[in-house]
């Protein structure tokens, strides 16, 4: 429905890929390109997210983006790192981010973080481009700063050309063998049915003008209407993280993705047991780069519009999860928002039987995925929950009926201290790891050795 208040919000941007590929590189290079062109004041820092206004998409994308061609206002970027799972961006029902950059190494191709981000992609109909990186280590290679790719590859020799191909198509054929049919971006018709893979460097800027281009294309073309939101509605986002900040206690980061937050509005807040309804005491804002050494880190503001990253001081935040809605209250009834939330928590929640394995995940996104890949590998879950591995995990796991299933499953996440001493005493095996497919293999190998 249109009304008055109707307004195109920034697209969300999530830059996944495996560790070391170059994601904050990227970012940052984007970022630092603002700043010497003299726009660093255009250029906003979020909780966990860059706000790119279209203005200076297109200063940096130089004759590939013309402002004019476009109503949205700009991207907003968010950098997943490597140990972190893309799983926690997710938002009512799906993924919170309207579009993903997929980086890859084109020296490491595909590797399986690579592989885990593909899988959630395909799982959430995300739309994505593989920014296929770190060109300028083709041997021989001649570096054209911040060019756009066919003038960079018109400037390499013969020799140069082919060896970078020869890695851009070994790339394209990860992607098909995944499932994706994956061409040169400039050889994309059609972004919805093919993947455009973009050649770039985040060390020399080349490639990245067709990197920005294409997401402008792609957000403006196929999800315009997603993007029109009510702007001054009730604002409903996602926790990244829950933190403990000097001075105010347990805190959230948030990307909103839809309306509205103001300070002192009432909020809904999906927590371990139940819906936390809290009160916001402060939303803040990192300071501009330049001030980041001051004393105080943050800015308080009096409000903050979708889409954009925030950090939530308010009481009682401690039992939050990561990956778990929020919603502000805003006249509606404080019931329907608890139901809600509720609804979608359920939604997350993971099927478990008599007997099986204990499962521990750092956010109700990444408890998610595993609960998937145990399920298509036939491991049955006794308990599933988000947080470390507490004593109270080993005895659950202790009371197993089958010994392969006396096993903790953690994903990303700590031993805690006791907990570590009660695994010494007990029989109890812990698999921890960050990549979801290797814990399942690992405890997959484990039970064939003990089975034979
Ligand atoms: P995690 O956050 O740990 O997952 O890594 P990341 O994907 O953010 O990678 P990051 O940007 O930290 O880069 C990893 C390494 O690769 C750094 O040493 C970068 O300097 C280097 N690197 C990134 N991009 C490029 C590139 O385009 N060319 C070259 N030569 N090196 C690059
Ligand atoms: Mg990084």
């Amino acid at each position: 429905t249109q009304n008055a208040t109707d307004a195109l919000r920034t697209p969300i941007v999530a830059v996944l890929g495996h560790v070391d590929h170059g994601k904050t590189s990227l970012l940052d290079k984007i970022r630092g390109s603002a700043v010497s062109e003299g726009e660093a004041g255009a250029i906003t820092q979020h909780i966990g997210a860059t706000a790119v206004p279209l203005e200076t998409v297109s200063t940096m994308a130089g004759s590939l983006v013309d402002p004019d061609d476009f109503d949205l206002p700009g991207l907003l970027f968010i950098d997943t790192p490597g140990h972190h799972s893309f799983t926690t961006l997710r938002s009512r029902g799906g993924a919170l981010a309207d579009i993903a950059i997929l980086v890859v190494d084109v020296n490491d191709g595909f590797q399986p973080q690579t592989e885990e981000a593909i899988d959630i992609l395909k799982r959430t109909g995300t739309p994505f481009v593989v920014a296929a990186n770190k060109i300028d280590t083709t041997p021989g290679w001649n570096p054209q700063d911040g060019a756009p790719i066919q003038q960079t590859y018109e400037a390499q020799s013969q020799r140069a050309r082919s060896m970078l191909d020869e890695r851009l198509y070994e790339i394209i054929g990860q992607l098909s063998d995944s499932g994706f049919s994956a061409d040169l971006y400039w050889r994309v018709q059609n972004f919805q049915k093919n993947v455009g893979v973009v050649p770039l460097s985040a060390l020399t800027s080349e490639g990245i003008p067709d990197l920005l281009a294409v997401l402008m294309g792609l957000s403006q073309r196929y999800m315009k209407d997603e993007m029109a939101i009510d702007v001054s509605g009730p604002g409903a986002g996602t926790v990244l993280e829950v933190k403990d900040e000097k001075g105010f206690g347990a805190t959230l980061d948030v990307v909103l993705y839809d309306g509205v937050i103001r300070a002192g509005d009432q909020i809904v807040v999906g927590g371990t047991n139940e819906p936390i309804v809290t009160e916001v005491r402060a939303l803040l804002q990192p300071r501009p780069n330049a001030e980041i050494r001051t004393e105080k880190r943050f800015d308080k503001v009096e409000q903050v519009g979708a889409a954009a990253g925030v950090k939530i001081a308010a009481p009682d935040l401690d039992d939050a999860m990561a990956g778990a809605p929020v919603r502000v209250v805003r006249d509606r009834p404080l019931d329907d928002v608890v139901e809600e939330v509720r609804k979608e928590l359920a939604q997350i929640s993971v099927e478990t039987e008599e007997d099986g394995v204990v499962v521990k995940a750092d956010t109700l996104g990444s408890l998610e995925a595993m609960a998937n890949a145990l399920k298509e590998a036939e491991i049955p879950i006794l308990r599933a929950e988000v947080g470390d591995i507490a004593p109270r995990d080993v005895a659950v796991a202790s009371t197993a009926g089958e010994d392969v299933h006396q096993v903790i499953l953690g994903f990303n996440v700590e031993v805690l201290p006791d907990a570590r001493r009660e695994l010494e005493e007990s029989d109890v095996k812990l698999f921890s790891n960050d990549v979801i497919y290797q814990l399942v293999q690992d405890y997959d190998e484990y039970v064939e050795e003990i089975q034979r």
